[in-house]
């Protein structure tokens, strides 16, 4: 069993408590009314709209309005329409799915079975990263419990409504996070992205008209139909409300999962909940929102984690991943890390991903065996510029950005290795 993350919130209230992952424990503490109350007083439309009210985006990445993207599935179709949970979570510097999975099984089939309602869906794919084999099984005895309750199946708690949901679980490949690529691996194909449009709202799985949420996005949905929108908007920013999971790992004397609202500044979550750098040492660089997000330097931590504060930085929440590192790290050997993952990870449809990819690896190695020269450093920024935005998929995008924000604020580090022919840091980690 995990620990219980070092700060709690409505997601993660009761994640401590021995029962709460068994749908006894959950209807203990008020588990599946939320469900009951929007499936018998509310009708799928009301359901969307205080879904959009509320403000709630979706913690897949992208930070999309999950109220709106609910809306796009088409109402007049005899088709079957499909939800998908992402979870497939491979994001590196990212964890705070698996404990939503684990300890929240129930709070998130009661997110999806209210997803269902609102959208018409008659089934629910949970696809689930292959490495969570732990967090499947829990979904898998969840979803047992859920189907013996009469929460799901052909007569959803007496309404009439019909629900299923299957887990299907994924054999590790990071792509099939984005959600094309899931869909492709969903049918049983190579895990490549889909060209958009048609979106999965027209042709999703199988074809049939398909909304992919992420774990934690459906997780929040009980609590705003219980609770209400106002509720909801009393946590975060106006334009970023509610709470998130943010995890916090690398250089740090708490490395854990942190429920806290978005908007709560990044200084605070790096030096007090996650009690700072251990050994004295400074802190040299963070990522605010896993690997694929833009670093931001030690002095720019006075920044509220939302959207709309961290796009003037130049990064982005992402999946709200914090990667703290400390001032002993190479900034070269974090590109070289970040790059050979992307490099390995395209899934080689698009020429600009998978020659680019390689070519930045290729680029950032080479300095750092101190065998680079000046001009590796424009074609590092020319290559990450031709990758943005020209792609079937914002992976290009991702694997550009990092290193764009790499070279934005530790230049220096990449120019003395030029300059020193050798890695300057003999303190950092081996690659
Ligand atoms: C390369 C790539 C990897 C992704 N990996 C994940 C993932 O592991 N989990 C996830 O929920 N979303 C991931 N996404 C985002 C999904 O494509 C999609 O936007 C998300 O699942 C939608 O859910 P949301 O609206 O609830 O955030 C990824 C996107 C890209 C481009
Ligand atoms: S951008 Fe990269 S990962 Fe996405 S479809 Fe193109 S080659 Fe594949």
């Amino acid at each position: 069993m995990l620990e219980t993350p070092y700060v709690t919130n409505y997601l993660t209230e009761h994640f401590g408590e021995e029962d709460y992952p068994t749908i006894e424990g959950y209807e203990r503490v008020g588990g599946y009314r939320a469900a009951r109350k929007a499936l018998t007083e509310m009708s799928p439309d009301e359901v969307i709209e205080l879904v959009k009210i509320a403000g709630l985006q979706g913690r897949g990445g992208a930070g999309f309005s999950t109220g709106m993207k609910w809306s796009f599935m088409p109402k007049d179709t005899d088709r079957p329409k499909y939800l998908v949970c992402n979870a497939d979570e491979s994001e590196p510097g990212s964890f705070k799915d698996r404990i939503l999975l684990e300890r929240g099984s129930h709070q998130m089939l009661e997110g999806i079975l209210i997803a269902a309602w609102a959208t018409g869906a008659s089934t629910t794919f949970i696809y689930i990263r292959g490495e969570y084999a732990y967090p499947a099984d829990q979904m898998e005895r969840a979803i047992g419990e859920a189907y013996a309750k009469g929460y799901l199946g052909e007569n959803v708690m007496g309404t009439g409504f019909r629900h299923d949901v299957r887990v299907t679980r994924g054999a590790g490949a990071y792509i099939c996070g984005e959600e094309t690529g899931l869909l492709e691996s969903l049918e049983g194909k190579k895990g490549q992205p889909r060209k958009k449009p048609p979106f999965p709202a027209q042709y999703g799985a199988f074809g049939m008209p398909t909304t992919v949420n992420n774990v934690e996005t459906f997780s929040h949905v009980p609590h705003i139909v219980e609770k209400g929108a106002n509720w909801f908007r009393s946590f975060g920013t106006e334009k970023s409300p509610g709470t998130t999971v943010f995890g916090v790992s690398g250089h740090v004397v708490r490395p854990g999962l942190y429920e806290l609202p978005l908007g709560t500044m990044l200084s605070e979550i790096v030096f007090e909940h996650a009690g700072g750098v251990p050994g004295g040492r400074k802190v040299k660089g963070v990522i605010p929102g896993g690997m694929s997000m833009s670093i931001l330097p030690a002095g720019q931590l006075d920044v509220p984690m939302a959207n709309e504060f961290l796009h003037e930085r130049k990064t982005m929440l992402g999946t709200g991943g914090i990667i703290v590192m400390d001032e002993t790290t190479c900034m070269v050997r974090v590109a070289s890390v970040i790059s050979y993952f992307f490099r390995d990870e395209s899934c080689g449809q698009c020429t600009q991903c998978r020659e680019g990819t390689g070519w930045i690896n290729k680029i950032v190695d080479r300095i750092e065996r101190g065998a680079g020269e000046e001009e590796d450093l424009e074609v590092l920024l020319d290559v990450a510029g031709k990758m943005e935005g020209q792609t079937i998929c914002a992976f290009a995008d991702a694997a550009a950005w990092p290193i764009q924000g790499l070279l934005r604020h530790f230049s220096d580090d990449f120019a003395e290795h030029v300059r020193q022919r050798k890695c300057p840091f003999a303190e950092s980690f081996e690659l």
